[in-house]
């Protein structure tokens, strides 16, 4: 490596670009479909993206799943190809001499966001290594190219809620609104272990609304109506009503099909271990739950009895009043 920096012509110069994770508190799918949803930015985990100059005329890609020119890049990281070539020609700035390193703390698959969380902060790194004022409006075009090819047709919650510091309240085709947390909210996330598929589950839902649209669009309109609930709840820091508004949730998500029986088992012990409510977070078919637990010290009995039930790892989150 240092016999790669003596040998660079040009200065080495380093630029930095992070994300952080985001969880879905509520509006999971039916956000497809319109209905509003509420999402937290879950600053816990998170990504970096490191850009460096280097010789060459080629771009490096140095990432747990990929490590070799971007021509080459696999197909499953096809858009994260393009999200670079696509903020290169917005930065007017040529595709070789650089180095694009990724580290992620957050699990892929898991209905947290990660593959929104690196487009934002690949898109961020590069503007920081060009010394360029990035708009929100540009983050959002970029990093959408991105999130379509990983999702097919996402909602743009993920995004939303991966680039914001606070609480937000997402709704296609409206703007994004602040969400009023009238007390700290205590939650414990539990990794499955099992990746979802996200393009899956939603195409799940799409096929049965074709069929049955009348069925899918009761629990689609219903999960708008709690999320709204649920706004209210957290707005007035009550817990039982937003616990009660995220077991209803749940219930609508296994009507849909995409609970599944790994993460019923992992919502049962929550709930059993004392959580006022746990529902699945995200795409579903694997990835995480979420629990409401009353305080921090139940959020830990809660997290303990989750790993005993096989959980692969657990988060104690709270959500501070705002
Ligand atoms: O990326 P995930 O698994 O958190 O899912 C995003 C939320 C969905 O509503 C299932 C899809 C979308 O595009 O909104």
């Amino acid at each position: 490596m240092k016999v790669g920096i003596a040998m660079l012509e040009t200065p080495q110069k380093v630029a930095v670009g992070r994300a952080h994770s985001k969880l879905i508190l509520i509006g999971e799918h039916a956000v497809v479909y319109g209905q509003p949803a509420i999402a937290f930015p879950f600053k816990q985990i998170e990504v970096k993206v490191i850009v460096k100059n280097i010789e060459g005329n080629t771009i490096r890609i140095e990432s747990p799943f990929y490590q070799g020119p971007l021509e080459q890049i696999p197909e499953k990281m096809e858009g994260l190809g393009d999200c670079i070539l696509q903020t290169l020609k917005v930065l007017e700035q040529k595709t070789s001499g650089l180095e694009i390193q990724i580290s992620s703390s957050i699990p892929i698959g898991r209905g947290l966001g990660s593959s929104a969380a690196i487009a934002i902060a690949l898109v961020r790194g590069l503007f920081a290594f060009f010394n360029q004022e990035l708009s929100n409006s540009q983050l959002m075009t970029l990093v959408e190219r991105a999130e379509t090819f990983a999702h097919g047709t996402p909602s743009g919650i993920d995004m939303m809620a991966a680039s914001s510091a606070n609480p937000i309240w997402f709704q296609k085709q409206h703007v994004v609104e602040h969400v009023k947390i009238g007390a700290p909210f205590h939650f414990v996330v539990a990794d499955s272990g099992r990746v979802g598929d996200t393009y899956a589950a939603v195409k799940s839902i799409r096929d049965k609304y074709e069929i049955k649209p009348e069925k899918i669009e009761e629990s689609i309109t219903l999960l708008g109506k709690l999320a709204l609930e649920v706004r209210q709840g957290l707005a007035a820091g009550d817990s039982q009503q937003v616990g009660d508004k995220l077991n209803q949730a749940q219930q609508h998500l296994a009507l849909l099909g995409v609970s599944d029986p790994g993460l019923d088992g992992l919502v049962d012990t929550a709930r059993t271990a004392g959580a006022i409510a746990a529902k699945l977070t995200g795409g579903g078919r694997g990835g995480c739950i979420l629990a409401l637990v009353e305080n921090e010290q139940l959020g830990k009995k809660v997290a303990d009895a989750l790993i005993q039930a096989g959980a692969a790892q657990t988060w104690q989150y709270t959500i501070a009043k705002c």
